[in-house]
């Protein structure tokens, strides 16, 4: 039996990357009839400070942005991770699991931290992979879909639940397999090809915005950063060009084919040309995304109802799941 659990932080707008790295993904997983369970991990998002209005707002804009991308709410479930204690919960007994060095090795927690002092941290940040591995595994989720960036995080969730079921002797939780595939695990920024595409980037023009209207997304498309070369016709003539190769594989998801596709029908091609044919690609896409979106958040409290019902839904499964961990662990459980 597979069931999918993934999440996304509202910690501020989404981006392309997150589009296309894991929403589109899991809408098609839905559609593959695969049970799918998906979380706004509101708990992840305030490891680093959120301003309480700030984070209703995103929260519910990134539900309104599973929803607009074709997440239905009916055959998903779709909640906020604080509204099932499960999460929490579970959290705890896996900062008992797991062990500072691993949380020390996570390349998140490097990145975030690098130049700073680690005394100013939040210790949420630090066991914030303790908290995804529960987020997982409350659900015995056996797949993962994810962009690359969280490749080392799931690793370290097979991690906690092997320590898991060898300390307890037990055959418990599941070994998940994580879903990195298609050519959009790692979109990059359009301002430099080195670093992936993020929300937090202080660039606005690095990346593309689920709120972005038509007029912006073509120019940001039109000034992003490439080469001077034309388009390669096969794939090698992309090695070493990782501006053009980005926009490649942007064009190559948003219109669901192949890299190799993209260079058939472009090779040759100047970005004179290929950049208002990947624009005009990308409005057609985003634009009815984006404004389905912008529907969906007149009615707050329409969205609140959904992510309630999801809730309920999900803690209808973590429950049981949650409540197991606790007599294997010891605890009594009289009431
Ligand atoms: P987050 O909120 O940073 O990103 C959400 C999802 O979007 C993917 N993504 C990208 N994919 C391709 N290109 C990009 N530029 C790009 N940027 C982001 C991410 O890989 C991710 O799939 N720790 C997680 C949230 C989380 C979670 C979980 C995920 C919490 N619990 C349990 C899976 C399972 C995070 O911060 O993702």
């Amino acid at each position: 039996q597979q069931r999918i659990f993934s999440g996304i932080q509202p910690s501020g707008g989404l981006t392309l990357g997150n589009y296309l790295g894991a929403l589109k993904r899991f809408a098609e997983k839905q559609d593959e009839g695969i049970e799918t369970v998906y979380c706004l991990v509101d708990m992840h998002a305030i490891t680093v400070w959120q301003d309480p209005t700030g984070l209703r707002q995103q929260t519910r804009e990134a539900a309104a942005a599973f929803i607009a991308s074709g997440v239905d709410p009916k055959r998903s479930i779709l909640f906020n991770q604080s509204q099932v204690s499960a999460h929490a919960e579970l959290a705890w007994i896996f900062n008992c699991v797991a062990r500072m060095g691993w949380m020390g090795r996570m390349t998140q927690w490097k990145d975030k931290t690098a130049g700073k002092n680690t005394e100013n941290a939040s210790l949420g940040l630090f066991a914030y992979p303790a908290l995804m591995a529960a987020d997982i595994l409350a659900y015995k989720a056996t797949h993962v879909p994810v962009g690359d960036d969280q490749k080392q995080h799931l690793e370290l969730c097979r991690d906690i639940a092997t320590k898991f079921n060898n300390d307890f002797g037990v055959d418990f939780f599941p070994i998940t397999e994580p879903m990195i595939e298609g050519v959009a695990t790692r979109v990059m920024s359009l301002r430099d090809g080195s670093k992936k595409m993020s929300k937090s980037d202080p660039s606005d023009q690095s990346r593309i915005n689920l709120t972005d209207d038509g007029d912006m997304i073509a120019k940001k498309i039109k000034k992003a950063k490439t080469d001077a070369e034309p388009l390669p016709s096969e794939l090698d003539g992309l090695a070493d060009r990782p501006e053009a190769r980005n926009l490649v594989n942007i064009y190559a998801a948003l219109a669901g084919i192949s890299a190799e596709q993209v260079l058939t029908d472009h090779g040759g091609a100047q970005f004179g040309s290929f950049k208002p044919a990947l624009a005009e690609l990308a409005v057609s896409v985003m634009s009815p995304i984006t404004t389905e979106m912008n529907r969906l958040m007149q009615d707050p409290a329409e969205i609140d109802r959904i992510l309630g019902d999801g809730a309920l839904r999900a803690n209808a499964i973590a429950r049981p799941i949650v409540d197991e961990v606790y007599d294997i662990v010891g605890m009594i459980r009289s009431r």
